[in-house]
């Protein structure tokens, strides 16, 4: 299977429980596996019960296995320190402070956020070369995704700035030195090399997602997560990036068939209507359903993590990248 694995899903129905599970699983049949996780909650040192932070770090008693934990938070503003410099070594002194007004701005829009971590996602796929396997836990979101169409886009408005840099730069270096020296050439100009760059890393996060990741969305037995679902599967699709498979998670177990107290009447009610509702999965939506994980009474930690991963049928063995990183 490809390299990159995605779980994603709507908050809450136990992305960063698969996400590890899955990531254990790979672990233990001998890839070397690192999870990433965008939860600014720090799910994942709850799930391994161990600090994990920026960088990865090993998991306690699990060979091969590695984890990091992506602050939100930390990457917008890295993202825009990183912008800030980037801008103030090519304007005017005079501008800088106007920059950095825009860029205060900039932090609480909407998107900011995602296009950070849509940024560090990708720097993780150019950057995976010691491990077969990395998983994340998350999948890139709509608005995300448009980001791949970008390169086209680019494409011929670098074309066109290239010519009006030409044009301007001719004109100066005609001003300044006349038409009988010798004159230097636009090469090495800042600005179209950062957005020649941009561009490139735009068309490798699209060639790594379309052919090294595998997306997975799980989903809670509830209609709510069943429509949202179906949404996410359209939008991947319209970007297309098909979903491989979709992991029910939290499903209410079924009592003992001699119990027949209200609570056993309940959970009976609610397994036939969670049976309804996988039926319309298997029948109605397009991928399949790899793994039924029951609710468990405590939070999924240790043991149960072990058990969880059990649950999931899903290839373990990682192809390496048909993309390997062009840049840095
Ligand atoms: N099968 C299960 N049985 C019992 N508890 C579960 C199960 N799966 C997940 N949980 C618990 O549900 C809570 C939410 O799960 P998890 O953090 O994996 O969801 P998430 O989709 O990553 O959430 P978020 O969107 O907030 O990141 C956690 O406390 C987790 O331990
Ligand atoms: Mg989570």
């Amino acid at each position: 299977m490809e390299p990159f694995v995605f779980f994603g899903g709507k908050g809450g129905v136990g992305k960063t429980t698969v996400s590890c599970a899955y990531a254990l699983r790979c672990a233990r049949d001998g890839q070397r596996t690192l999870v990433v996780s965008t939860d600014p909650a720090h799910s994942v040192t709850d799930v391994f019960d161990q600090p994990f932070d920026d960088s990865p770090r090993s998991v306690d008693g699990i060979d091969g296995l590695d984890a990091v934990e992506i602050d939100p938070e930390d990457e917008v503003t890295r993202h825009l320190d990183e912008l800030r410099q980037d801008l103030s070594e090519q304007v005017s002194a005079s501008m800088v402070n106007e920059i950095n007004r825009q860029l205060e701005m900039a932090h609480g829009t909407p998107g900011a956020y995602e296009s950070a971590l849509f940024d560090r996602f990708v720097d993780v796929m150019r950057t995976s070369e010691p491990y077969d396997r990395v998983v994340f836990d998350t999948s890139p979101t709509g608005s995300t995704l448009r980001l791949l169409g970008l390169p086209d886009l680019l494409e011929g408005w670098i074309d066109r700035l290239i010519h009006k840099r030409r044009t301007s730069i001719d004109l100066f270096e005609k001003a300044a030195v006349g038409n009988t020296e010798p004159r230097r050439v636009m090469a090495g100009d800042p600005v179209l090399a950062r957005l020649q760059e941009r561009k490139e890393f735009f068309e490798f996060a699209g060639s790594a997602l379309h052919d090294d990741a595998a997306f997975f969305l799980v989903l809670n037995p509830d209609e709510l997560s069943l429509n949202e679902t179906e949404r996410a599967i359209a939008t991947l699709r319209e970007e297309d990036l098909a979903v491989r498979g979709l992991v029910a998670n939290k499903l209410t177990p079924s009592p003992d068939p001699d119990e027949d107290g209200r609570g056993a009447r309940y959970l009976r009610d609610r397994v036939e209507t969670e049976a309804a509702r996988l039926e319309t999965i298997r029948s109605e939506f397009d991928p399949p359903l790899v793994a039924e994980i029951g609710w468990r009474s405590a939070e999924v930690t240790g043991d149960l993590l072990s058990d969880v991963a059990d649950n999931l049928d899903i290839e373990t063995a990682a192809e390496p990248p048909t993309h390997v990183s062009s840049g840095q």
